[in-house]
């Protein structure tokens, strides 16, 4: 249960926080309470009023100055922990981030009848899984829809006990997102699929090897057949995968645990079926797109921002761009240094699949692209609907025009603190490296859509000369008369 903060008088130590802006936050919080549901370790779930809804609070002007840690990524280590489904033996994971889908993906886990150990704290960011007594192989509704990538455990549920049960996860903030290509390559493997009460249901008696070319490139899609593949009879082989590092991460810890694998990393990847997979352990590698998140905000404060503990071939794209915006980027094997001591300049980006620039980094970029000079363009080809934060940003005094899939800056508008709604976890990230060049105080709501991927975001930059601070609200008590708010 997450422990309630003393209310914190935010004003005092940097100034006053903008007239009115903090009771209008609160009293909509009390028209708008939020239930949550929370799943039990034995499996059961319970409706708790969830009372506590953080918000930051930042005030722009400071340039950042200094040395960041980057966390192990989220998308490595969510696949890697459903690889765990695919053995008896335990499986060590370090460098794990200490954030909320990690801990959903420990609940997804713990509800099936994993044995899951999270030990956080300076020695640890490591878990250790044992899969041992599996016994209910099913990815309840209730985890889905709070975090997508639980579908990661239907190939490992098939592969290793015969038959799985996954929610369908339906639509999300940032588009439709379905998993047709998930269906699709398991039966290609033979597996029996059926639809029912918006349940996906898998069964094989055993997985055979087969053929698989995505329609599309998809990245959880690539990571799902790669790992059923592993314990299929006979040589499966996948084209048109995804290429991201994670991909590959994924496959070095799956041959560490006794599988055949190799072309990770390219578009074909050939997995020799193995009878069983053994434990391991394994180091997760850094977060590309924190690494890429912290970047951006040394550039855009004009600071000296040294971001360590990454590995900057990740996100070879994304220093490409900040070079061309006239950012000066040195690298070494695992740092990154940004300074800035010029007017950046507009350029225009495309997302694209992996070597390209990421859809991760486009909320942060566009943060960016407000404060440079003459305008840029950007276009988002992975998802149909993330422009969440433009909106945002227009409430701040960012100048974005929406045109379907593409976006418009004119670049070097004043941004203003304001109250703004974090939509989604990258689009929060672009609130808070806006904010920090703000005028003024920004209040950000919804934080937890950061929670979900960013470790303590707050804290880490504060330690480079960021001010922003995180605030627990305490909600009063509702009146027995009044219905209860189900989100
Ligand atoms: C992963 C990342 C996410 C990132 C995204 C794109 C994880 C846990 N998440 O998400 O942070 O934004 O890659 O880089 O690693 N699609 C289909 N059918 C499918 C699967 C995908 O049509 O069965 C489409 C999606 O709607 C989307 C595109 O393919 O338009 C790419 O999605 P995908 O690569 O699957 O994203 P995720 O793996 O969910």
């Amino acid at each position: 249960m997450k422990m309630i903060p003393k209310r914190q008088n935010i004003g005092s130590a940097q100034g006053p926080t903008t007239p009115g802006l903090l009771e209008a936050v609160n009293g909509n919080l009390r028209r708008n309470p939020v239930r949550v549901r929370v799943l039990r370790f034995d499996g059961s779930q319970l409706t708790v009023p969830e009372n506590l809804m953080d918000k930051f609070v930042v005030r722009g002007g400071n340039p950042l100055i200094g040395s960041i840690r980057v966390s192990g990524a989220k998308n490595a280590a969510l696949p890697a922990m459903a690889a765990a489904i695919l053995t008896e033996e335990p499986v060590v994971l370090e460098n794990i981030p200490d954030v909320r889908d990690i801990q959903t993906e420990r609940n997804l886990l713990v509800s099936m009848g994993a044995e899951v150990e999270l030990g956080y704290g300076r020695a640890s960011h490591r878990t250790t899984m044992c899969c041992r007594n599996l016994v209910n192989p099913e990815a309840a509704y209730e985890l889905v829809k709070t975090m997508r990538a639980s579908t990661l455990v239907l190939g490992p549920l098939v592969a290793r006990m015969g038959r799985a049960r996954v929610s369908l996860p339906g639509g999300c903030a940032i588009g439709a997102r379905p998993i047709d290509l998930h269906i699709k390559g398991l039966e290609k493997l033979g597996a029996t699929i059926t639809q029912e009460h918006g349940y996906i249901e898998a069964a094989a008696e055993r997985l055979r090897g087969g053929n698989i070319s995505f329609d599309k490139i998809t990245v959880t899609g690539t990571e799902d057949l790669m790992m059923a593949a592993t314990l299929a009879d006979g040589e499966t082989v996948m084209e048109n995968c995804a290429r991201e590092p994670e991909v590959i991460d994924l496959a070095v810890l799956l041959n560490k645990m006794g599988a055949k694998i190799t072309g990770a990393g390219t578009s074909t990847i050939r997995i020799q079926g193995v009878s069983k997979l053994g434990g391991a352990k394994h180091r997760i590698i850094p977060d590309r797109i924190e690494a890429g998140t912290f970047v951006i905000a040394g550039a855009l404060t004009g600071g000296d921002l040294t971001v360590a503990n990454c590995d900057p071939t990740h996100i070879g794209s994304l220093l490409q761009k900040l070079e061309d915006c006239g950012v000066t980027v040195r690298t070494t094997q695992d740092s990154i240094r940004v300074t800035n001591g010029h007017r950046l300049k507009a350029s225009d980006i495309s997302t694209e699949e992996y070597p390209g620039f990421p859809t991760d980094m486009q909320a942060q970029y566009m943060a960016l692209a407000t404060q440079s000079e003459g305008t840029s363009t950007v276009t988002e080809n992975i998802f149909e609907n993330r422009f969440m934060h433009a909106q945002e940003l227009v409430r701040m005094g960012a100048n974005i025009k929406v045109e379907g899939h593409r976006a418009v800056i004119r670049g070097r508008t004043p941004l203003s603190g304001a109250a703004v709604q974090c939509s989604d976890l990258r689009a929060s990230a672009s609130l808070v490296i806006a904010a920090l060049v703000a005028e003024g105080e920004t209040i950000l709501d919804r934080v937890y859509h950061i929670d979900r991927g960013y470790e303590r975001i707050e804290e880490k930059l504060r330690g480079v000369g960021a001010q922003i601070k995180r605030l627990g609200e305490i909600l009063p008590k509702r009146s027995a008369a009044q219905p209860a708010g189900v989100a």
